[in-house]
């Protein structure tokens, strides 16, 4: 998730840009760069590290222009490098291109375009768009009106993924062309003067009057003038709308928090991490992930750490990775790893889980995971962490900066992360049937659908955290996967609304917990594992006849929940396996609604930080 900036007017084009970039920071932050034109030449000035490092270069030397582009990096491809910085131009220099989103097939078209001379400067899909649009504009002819808006339609023709791009030419002094796939792009409308960017914030110092790109959609903005055409270059009418929102809701795209807008990221995310990494049939394709020759085959163990949520997502990665790869795996809190004396060497996979790649408890794991010799793989979000830059192999989750303390899209992009790595490492052990791997990946291809769905049902999350939102105590309750799931529901109503819950494995109550359970002790009990339903309905009989209130999670089609819980939250019916991830969204609202009726700080929780750096 990158942040984009265009400027073309009547007013100098550079504090504009970095001014919006600044308000577009907490959309990425390892690089920045801007090009303006500057006397009929594309100046471009980037640099690794946040923008603070290019504005203080161009504090030293600016860049005099009333026609440019900016943006600040949020590393998919490629690491954060002065190279790898946006914008990115073609082989001339004469069109620069800025991006936020992923070309899935990108490396097809660099290996077709260097084979017909273009050279290429960085590591990154954004490079491609550049040279396309030179192959392009080169075939067109030199009186051609709106050469650079149609070699853009023609180059994202051939471009597969999720993209805004803005793309500045020399050729054409007095004009942007952009085009939304996916990714926001949103134009602002001012008095002589048009601007664009991929979030609200940007543009509110200059103007409320916007045009909300959509899907498919190209933009070409002058000065005093927006043209908005389909991308067979067919003129669209649309109408302006007027933002009322104040700067500080703005950042947060119109949600009051953080948190609120990550969870409804979650669509999104997860369509990011799967993008381009499974193929029509049933292989699975993990950039940033190879394995040497006969290391899977021989793998005799897989070895999880994490903290926190990461290691709830580790637990579901534990147990569907043993499910479908057939290979013991064990899952450990980093904190613990050490003191365990691990029985791990060159035939371990060890699999680090972190968001940030910097927590250090994780990361000390994954240092004496690697001392006794094995081989480390990072899931995280964060190119160029830590974690990231130490690892054998990296499978990142792209699910963009992630700013509220209680973690939620990164927690279901991890899922979906481990859950192709373990179809992956089934088929390659062959202990997966290719027809099963094909229903698992049509299921992760289809999730984004359906946490879409769940998202669009807060009705009921909102009542109930009307009614409970004084409670003290909460149990939940699960068994399988539905115990790693009723574990992170249990620490988001913790981390946020600062009551108690706890979570157990149904059978586990039983054992002990039990003696807690009253009519004032709600017991939310997770039940989308069908080949142990019964067995937690009887563990729902157990807590109800102990007069507690019972919350199911359980799929649209389970008719038989309603007869033993007071309230059922809904999810679309979904391979088991894969249901953590839907089954997570209404425990992500219920305590978000809590928090906010007991008038918590949502997105900096007390005594909490994103990133733990110490042990
Ligand atoms: C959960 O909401 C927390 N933010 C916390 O448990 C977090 O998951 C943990 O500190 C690990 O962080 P990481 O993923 O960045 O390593």
């Amino acid at each position: 998730m990158c942040g984009i900036m265009g400027y073309v007017g009547t007013r100098q084009a550079l504090p504009i840009l970095l001014d919006g970039l600044r308000r577009l920071e907490y959309r990425g932050y390892d690089s920045a760069g801007v090009a303006v034109l500057e006397n009929g030449t594309v100046q471009v000035r980037k640099s690794a590290g946040k923008l603070s490092v290019l504005e203080g270069a161009l504090a030293l030397e600016p860049l005099a222009g009333r026609i440019g582009i900016g943006h600040t990096r949020w590393a998919t491809h490629g690491h954060p490098t002065d190279a790898n910085a946006h914008p990115h131009s073609d082989c001339t220099g004469r069109h620069v291109v800025i991006h936020n989103g992923i070309i899935e097939n990108y490396v097809g078209l660099r290996e077709r375009l260097q084979a017909e001379g273009h050279k290429f400067r960085s590591d990154t899909d954004t490079e491609v768009l550049a040279h396309l649009i030179e192959a392009e504009i080169t075939k067109m002819p030199a009186d051609l009106s709106d050469r650079l808006a149609t070699a853009v339609r023609a180059a994202v023709a051939q471009a597969r993924g999720a993209y805004a791009i803005v793309v500045l030419s020399a050729d054409e002094p007095d004009r942007i062309v952009a085009v939304r796939m996916i990714s926001p792009l949103i134009v602002g409308i001012g008095n002589g003067e048009m601007l664009l960017a991929s979030d609200i914030p940007a543009l509110l110092p200059h103007t409320r009057d916007v045009l909300i790109i959509s899907d498919g959609e190209m933009a070409v903005i002058e000065p005093g003038r927006v043209r908005i055409t389909d991308l067979d270059g067919r003129p669209l009418a649309r109408t302006p709308e007027r933002i009322t929102w104040d700067a500080a809701m703005a950042e947060k795209g119109g949600y009051p928090h953080f948190m609120l807008k990550e969870i409804h990221e979650q669509p999104r995310a997860l369509h990011e991490t799967i993008m381009g990494r499974l193929d029509e049939v049933h292989r699975v394709e993990l950039d940033g992930v190879r394995y040497p020759e006969g290391f899977v085959e021989q793998l005799d163990k897989v070895w999880v750490v994490a903290c926190g949520t990461a290691y709830h997502a580790g637990l579901v990665g534990r147990w569907t990775i043993e499910h479908l790869a057939r290979v013991p795996v064990e899952a450990d809190l980093a904190s613990e790893l050490r003191y365990r004396s691990p029985l791990i060497d060159g035939t371990t996979l060890a699999i680090a889980v972190s968001q940030s790649g910097e927590t250090a408890d994780t990361l000390a794991a994954a240092r004496e995971a690697r001392a006794h010799g094995s081989r480390l793989l990072a899931v995280t979000n964060v190119v160029g962490s830590t974690l990231a830059r130490e690892a054998d192999d990296v499978l990142f989750i792209r699910a963009g900066p992630e700013i509220a303390v209680a973690s939620t899209k990164a927690y279901t992009t991890m899922l979906v992360a481990l859950q192709m790595l373990a179809v992956d490492l089934g088929l390659r052990r062959e202990a997966l049937e290719p027809a099963r791997a094909a229903e698992l990946l049509a299921g992760l291809r289809h999730l984004p659908v359906l946490a879409q769905d769940v998202l669009s049902r807060s009705g009921p999350v909102e009542a109930l955290a009307d009614r409970l939102a004084r409670l003290e105590h909460a149990f939940f309750i699960g068994r399988g996967l539905d115990y790693a799931v009723a574990m992170e529901g249990s620490l988001k109503l913790k981390e946020i609304s600062y009551l108690h819950s706890e979570a157990l494995a149904a059978g586990e109550l039983k054992h002990g917990t039990l003696a807690l359970v009253t009519r004032d002790t709600p017991v939310f009990a997770l039940v989308t594992q069908r080949a142990v339903y019964e067995k937690t309905i009887a563990n729902i009989q157990e807590v109800r006849a102990r007069g507690a209130e019972v919350i199911a999670v359980a799929y649209d089609d389970d008719r038989e929940i309603a007869k033993h819980a007071e309230t059922v939250l809904r999810i679309p019916p979904v391979d088991d396996l894969l249901a953590p991830a839907l089954a997570i969204v209404p425990l992500q609202l219920f305590a978000y609604h809590v928090a906010v009726r007991r008038g918590h700080d949502i997105d900096q929780p007390r005594n909490l930080a994103k990133s733990v750096t110490v042990e």
